[in-house]
């Protein structure tokens, strides 16, 4: 058995924070930001968890897709920026919902959301499961160097969501995970241990921002033509690409390099920065309410991230 997208939803932090706060911050400004990367706010958190807003991205997709709490099989999240190393984000949200299912996470950085689906893909097609949530939550504030302005005015907080249930809307998966654990890197805390004889680095976000630029780019291009090719598509076959949303110009440049106009892409970064695992599914929630998707319509996922690791996948909405 295949799974088809049931539902979505997302939930993002109440306080936003626009180029103009970020200049009060460090030595940026609002021009600069817009137009190297695209971002014009961000939502970050003042009281919220990361599973306080995952808790609002399953809450909404469980409605949307007219599925109860009690029917899940299976919740999967993923994370880079979770409120504890255990219990997971996923284990947390199954008691706040009210689910009795098995949950557990996963971490592919950026691009976990497309590994969550195929992580899913394995328990339906075993037959092991009817209905899975799956949930990036990200609170990527507490990462964030907040006197780098390379990095700190990209980022944003926020979770999205998705119901899944049997059906034939999955058709195809690429994954991939290449070196570069120099590239983009997010140490953890080095510990008190008194036997370290190493500092270690600071636990926040660390990038060489256009060796990722290049990453992303080449990345995108190629991971969207085997998918293309080895379904038998072309690029006129895609209504939408969803990609992960990290710099407005890596999703214009690979729009040039695939032949796909902008139109196709799915582009939500001036609202909400980068938020890592859960930007796809915010941006996949979006459109789905927006009325644009239409039934039987091919849609591409498409990220990139820490690993280095990229995934592509292809539904049938
Ligand atoms: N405001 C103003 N100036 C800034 C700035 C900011 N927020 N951040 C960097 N700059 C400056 C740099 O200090 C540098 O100044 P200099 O020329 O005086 O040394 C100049 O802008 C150019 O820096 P550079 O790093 O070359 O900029 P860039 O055009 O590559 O843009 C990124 C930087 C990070 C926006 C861009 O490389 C990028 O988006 N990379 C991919 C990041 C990504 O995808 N990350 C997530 C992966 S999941």
């Amino acid at each position: 058995m295949n799974f088809r997208i049931l539902g979505t939803g997302m939930c993002v932090p109440q306080k936003i924070i626009t180029n103009d706060d970020m200049a009060t911050i460090v030595d940026t400004n609002d021009e600069w930001i817009r137009q190297r990367v695209g971002i014009a706010q961000r939502h970050v958190c003042t009281t919220e968890s990361a599973a306080d807003l995952a808790v609002g991205a399953a809450q909404s997709a469980l409605e949307n897709a007219g599925v109860r709490a009690e029917e899940l099989d299976m919740i999967l999240s993923a994370t880079v920026s979770g409120d504890n190393i255990s219990p997971s984000i996923a284990c947390m949200v199954q008691s706040r919902i009210g689910a009795t299912c098995p949950a557990y996470e996963i971490n592919a950085a950026c691009a976990a959301f497309i590994f969550l689906l195929e992580t899913a893909a394995g328990y339906f097609a075993r037959g092991k499961a009817k209905k899975i949530l799956i949930i990036g939550a990200e609170r990527l504030s507490g990462i964030t160097d907040y006197s780098d302005r390379g990095t700190c005015v990209i980022f944003g907080d926020g979770a999205g969501a998705a119901v899944l249930g049997e059906g034939d809307g999955y058709r195809d998966c690429v994954l991939h995970v290449t070196g570069g654990d120099d590239v983009l890197h997010i140490p953890r805390s080095v510990g008190a241990s008194p036997f370290y004889q190493n500092e270690g680095f600071p636990p926040y976000i660390r990038m060489k921002g256009q060796e990722t630029f290049r990453y992303a780019v080449s990345s995108i291009t190629s991971d969207v033509n085997e998918l293309l090719t080895r379904n038998n598509l072309t690029k006129d076959d895609i209504a939408f690409v969803v990609p992960h949303q990290a710099n407005i110009r890596i999703i214009e440049f690979a729009s040039r390099k695939l032949g796909i106009p902008m139109d196709k892409f799915v582009v939500n970064i001036d609202r909400y920065g980068n938020t890592s695992s859960a930007s796809i599914p915010i941006a996949l929630d979006e459109l789905a309410r927006s009325g644009r998707l239409k039934q039987g319509d091919n849609i591409i996922l498409t990220a990139f991230g820490a690993g280095l690791a990229s995934a592509a996948c292809l539904i049938k909405w």
